[in-house]
């Protein structure tokens, strides 16, 4: 078993992104058997898909290797690494670009959606960046992928790549790749803004006090969750009496997240109770969960030297798993290398 999965560096980093992708992965490194390994990167040189500024990239990219290793990602027993430090990533994408489609990549939504009715505008990286995100899977024959409900299409789409080029280029007893399987967690808690519950918690909105970042001390994380936006109901006995109260509903979500249990066995316990005692119980779990978190994040953050050699690690081990199979995806396409 080896699992892999890459995320976009952004800053800012709140709430949603840790409940989100980043403890789903510190569970599967925490679950693997002696034997198996995880591979987790930052996926920089996914950025150059879109406009980007140099200087946010570079901090986005530190700031997200913090975030990771404070939220549990171990780099002694997970390989953690930056794709721009490991240019097999683009080697290898160049060699699948010969077997990818283009049918097959003008079929991604997330194509069709980013590019919306200006697909000429676009750079051909927004195009071909499925291709990358094969690359960056098949060169570590991952058999398990974790990622949102979003990149299954990408997923079956490295899929079909593995599948044709092993077709096209190997004999049957000798596949150059492995075909990776998503790994998409049952039930994705959406994190909502504390001022708005029917829109996602974003480091983009305007209003701080939308969200809980990941470097908000205990006040600030205490006082964003007094101010949360409400209704003035009690809180109901059963999850179908918060269908109409998306403010109720978030806030019961993020409880239920951060403790491990359901929302209804949330509502069990607090169902009848108004908000004046919901949101001191709430704000007390958060500072118990995310405080650790924060302190570690606030201390790495700062600490470029530690970074550096965490991803300067992390890039050789990754480059030494990476090397066989790039080597026989050259060898494969009868490419004449010493
Ligand atoms: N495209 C993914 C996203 O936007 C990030 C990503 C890049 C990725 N390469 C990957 C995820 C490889 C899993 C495997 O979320």
């Amino acid at each position: 078993m080896r699992v892999v999965s890459g995320i976009q560096p952004t800053g800012n980093l709140h709430l949603g992104n840790y409940l989100g992708a980043i403890r789903n992965w510190v569970a599967m490194q925490d679950a693997l058997e002696d034997g198996a390994e995880a591979l987790f990167f930052l996926a920089d040189l996914h950025a150059l898909s879109q406009p980007h500024d140099p200087a946010v990239l570079t901090a986005a990219t530190l700031e997200m290797t913090a975030a990771l290793v404070a939220c549990g990602i171990d780099p002694d027993r997970s390989v953690l690494f930056n794709q721009a430090q490991v240019p097999l990533h683009a080697e290898l994408q160049w060699l699948l670009n010969g077997t990818a489609r283009m049918g097959w990549l003008g079929r991604m939504t997330q194509w069709k959606d980013k590019a919306g009715k200006n697909r000429e505008g676009q750079s051909v990286a927004l195009f071909t960046y499925p291709v990358l995100q094969a690359a960056d899977v098949l060169l570590y024959q991952a058999t398990h992928v974790p990622v949102g409900e979003d990149q299954k299409q990408h997923l079956e789409l490295a899929r079909d790549i593995a599948q044709k080029f092993n077709n096209d280029f190997c004999t049957e007893d000798a596949p150059v790749f492995t075909l990776p399987e998503p790994i998409i967690p049952a039930e994705a808690a959406r994190i909502m803004s504390l001022r708005d519950g029917s829109a996602k918690m974003s480091k983009s909105d305007p209003s701080d006090m939308s969200r809980i970042n990941l470097a908000d001390d205990a006040d600030t994380m205490a006082q964003k969750i007094r101010k949360a936006r409400t209704d003035p109901e009690p809180l109901p006995s059963e999850e179908a009496g918060l269908a109409e109260r998306p403010e109720a509903r978030n806030l019961v979500g993020i409880y239920a997240a951060l403790s491990g249990e359901s929302v209804a066995g949330v509502l069990r316990q607090f169902g009848g109770q108004g908000f004046g005692s919901f949101k001191p119980a709430l704000a007390e779990l958060l500072v118990e969960t995310l405080g650790p978190i924060r302190a570690r994040f606030v201390e790495l953050k700062e600490d470029r030297e530690t970074l550096d050699a965490i991803l300067a690690r992390g890039a050789a081990k990754a480059r030494e798993r990476g090397a066989p199979t790039l080597a026989a995806a050259y060898r494969a396409l009868g490419l004449v290398r010493h």
